[in-house]
């Protein structure tokens, strides 16, 4: 952010207010309009989409914002005839968002922890196809062999919950995925904790292919999204 001299930024405001109908209100905006100039020299206005999150103080802990779970979803190639699993669902921003934005035929949720899976189960329980399992997602013996077509997930990076070995969490999740994925199933993973989920990947590269990874800032914290298909 850098200032402007201010007798201009009062003759954007009036404009833009004039043309949008709109009130001015610096302190508390629900609207912004941002001006970003790059060094390259391409320049950028626009409206900012995204919620301001710095106003919203969330209690709920690693709840991911709805525009990531939407690109998470939209990165496994959604279809009408999937079945899902999100078997790190939190507070289910996955899940709501997969339900909300794209088609889907069943959709399964876990998560290890009751009082979340109860909300979970409150808040979805309106849509129809739809399971919640409160269980420990590397030993899913409620979920059949080759059954999944997409697993949709933001797994512990080890940050608000202290795994003593987290490359043999990721090394044990991924086994589970391996055996419920679907040949030529799909798997979107977001983590935190890079290096160590590469570390544990490397381990299964005869078993995932066309491993796709993309660099994301996660409330400021380096993170990727692993996009990996089990060989059929
Ligand atoms: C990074 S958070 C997921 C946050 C979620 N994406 C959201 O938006 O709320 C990881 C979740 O995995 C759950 N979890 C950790 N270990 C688990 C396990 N072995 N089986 C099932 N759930 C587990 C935690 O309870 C936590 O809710």
């Amino acid at each position: 952010m850098i200032s402007v001299d201010r007798g201009l930024v009062k003759k954007l405001e009036e404009k833009l207010c004039f043309i949008e109908d709109l009130k001015l209100s610096v302190k508390n905006p629900d609207l912004e309009f941002w001006f970003i100039l790059r060094s390259e020299g391409i320049d950028f206005f626009g409206t900012r989409i995204s919620y301001n999150y710095d106003k919203i103080k969330s209690k709920q802990k690693g709840k991911l914002k709805t525009e990531l779970a939407h690109l998470l979803s939209f990165l496994s190639a959604p279809s009408p005839k999937d079945i899902i699993l999100d078997p790190f669902a939190g507070y289910g921003a996955i899940p709501k968002e997969r339900i909300h934005s794209f088609p889907y035929k069943f959709l399964i949720a876990v998560d290890q922890d009751k009082s979340l899976t109860l909300k979970l189960k409150n808040n979805l329980s309106k849509h129809r196809n739809i399971e919640i399992l409160c269980a420990n997602a590397l030993n899913l013996k409620e979920i059949k062999d080759e059954t999944m077509d997409k697993i949709i997930t933001d797994p512990p990076w080890g940050e608000y919950q202290k795994i003593d070995n987290l490359v043999a969490f990721y090394i044990d999740m991924l086994k589970a995925f391996k055996r419920m994925l679907v040949n030529k199933g799909i798997a979107v993973i977001l983590t935190g904790s890079v290096e160590k989920f590469e570390g544990a990947i490397l381990q299964f590269k005869n078993f995932f292919e066309g491993q796709k990874k993309l660099k994301i800032l996660v409330s400021r914290k380096k993170a990727s999204i692993f996009k990996i298909i089990k060989k059929g």
